[in-house]
């Protein structure tokens, strides 16, 4: 019997007599339970990123507010609400989701350039820890509707310091001036000082989130000592400060390379923050949960045109949008391999759209109709990105916790399709 136990995605998916598993659970098995498409996930590689990142930030009080829109299911913000985690959200659903899970408010951070006033009043209510505000109009809308409601709202500022971001993708690098993210650098200073004269508004800290999937220190250095000096500058005009929030970002293995080590990256950021007497807040989403996630799809055809071979799977763009969307690399697994030859596909899904694929070009196995095959790493913005196109129904997804695995969003059904539309 083989079982791998190195790298994390090993320990996660181990392969045992040869089939893929999820921790303790053969793959078929969860298939034979709740069929394809299906994302699975190891709730033990989920706990063991959390325990990581904890202890890398041990030597200063810190708060890990798990990105939500990496992946909200439920069961996912319980585990990790379990070890202590809070939460950073960008919506009013999200902080639905995080309260429901029982994250607690004084635990969550509110992100996002477009905040309603709604949302910002149902985050107002619940007492959340702070708002990232993002601009100027959103700094007075808070502050009226805070003093509307009798209260003030811990603020931080968003600010855009400006970096080029290594990230593998344009979209999702938030760091530069030309993104829609942040307050100008420029302007910071100044709007720091309005706020703090703003009846509506508490001052609480600063904030910064430079993009995703970065698998180098040096960018969050560079972050951090933009946030420091100007928490230096706020001190001096006498701006109290209680926490720097460095945002999300670190980045995970997709090809099987190293994913950023916790313990590197706090060594750079975690001795600055400490001599600053500060509270360090940080925002991860995909480095908790991405390597903890497959998804489980069956191959319907495969042909054979235009000198490619499709392998064609009953998932597809809208269950996984990250290859097309972002040009996006995720392993495909043969669940069990047969030890047949190798070959170029393209594995492709079933909506209509030339850009609906999970691997182009991929060298794997050959699979055989009736197969099932497993694309790796999609823990963080699989489903979550996840739409019901071409009328798919959405994905069940399971929690799978040593040799036990929990329904923990069941499939959902034409019906559900429909559910919100009113007939004429
Ligand atoms: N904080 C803020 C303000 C964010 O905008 C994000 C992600 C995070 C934290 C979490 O970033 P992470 O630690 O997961 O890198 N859908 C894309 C990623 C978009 C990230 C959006 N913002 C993808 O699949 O690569």
């Amino acid at each position: 019997m083989e079982n791998i136990a190195e790298p994390l995605a090993a320990e996660a998916f181990p392969r045992v007599g040869g089939v893929l598993h999820c921790e303790n659970v053969p793959m078929q098995e969860l298939v034979a339970r709740w069929g394809t498409p299906l994302y699975v996930y190891s709730q033990n590689a989920i706990r063991d990123r959390f325990r990581e990142l904890d202890d890398a930030l041990s030597p200063v009080p810190h708060l890990i507010a798990y990105s939500v829109k990496a992946n909200g299911n439920l069961a996912v913000l319980r585990t990790l609400a379990d070890l202590g985690a809070g939460a950073d959200i960008v919506s009013g659903g999200e902080l639905h989701r995080a309260l429901l899970a029982g994250i607690p408010p004084e635990r969550i951070v509110f992100s996002g350039v477009g905040k309603t006033v709604i949302e910002l009043a149902a985050a107002l209510s619940a007492g959340i820890y702070a708002f990232n505000v993002e601009s100027e109009g959103e700094l007075c809308a808070l502050s009226d509707l805070a003093c509307a409601m009798g209260t003030r709202a811990p603020v931080a500022l968003r600010v855009n310091p400006d970096i080029d971001t290594p990230t593998p993708h344009a979209y999702t690098r938030t760091g530069h001036a030309a993104t829609k993210f942040g307050i100008a650098a420029a302007r910071a200073r100044t709007l720091y000082s309005i706020a703090a004269k703003m009846p509506g508004v508490r001052v609480r800290g600063i904030d910064v989130h430079i993009g995703s999937q970065i698998l180098e220190v040096g960018p969050f250095r560079q972050a951090l000592d933009y946030v420091l000096d100007l928490a230096h500058e706020l001190k001096r005009e006498e701006v109290e400060l209680e926490f720097l929030d460095l945002g999300g970002g670190l980045g995970i293995s997709y090809e099987g390379g190293p994913r950023i080590s916790a313990a590197e990256w706090a060594d750079e950021i975690v001795p600055a923050v400490a001599a600053t007497g500060l509270k360090l807040v940080v925002e991860p989403g995909r480095f908790l949960v991405g390597e903890s996630g497959a998804l489980l799809t069956r191959v319907l055809y495969v042909k054979e045109g235009g000198g490619k071979r499709f392998v064609i799977t009953d998932a597809g763009m809208n269950d996984l949008l990250r290859p097309s969307h972002y040009s996006g690399w995720h392993a495909v697994e043969p669940v069990e391999p047969h030890g047949r030859a190798r070959g170029h596909v393209d594995v492709v899904g079933p909506i209509c759209e030339t850009g609906d694929f999970l691997a182009l070009d991929r060298e794997m196995e050959v699979p055989k109709p009736g197969e099932l095959l497993s694309i790796m790493t999609v823990g963080a913005y699989g489903f979550s990105m996840s739409s019901q196109y071409n009328q798919r129904p959405r994905p069940a997804e399971v929690m799978v916790d040593g040799a036990e695995a929990t329904l923990v969003r069941r499939r959902e059904t034409v019906d559900d399709l429909v559910a919100a539309e009113m007939d004429l």
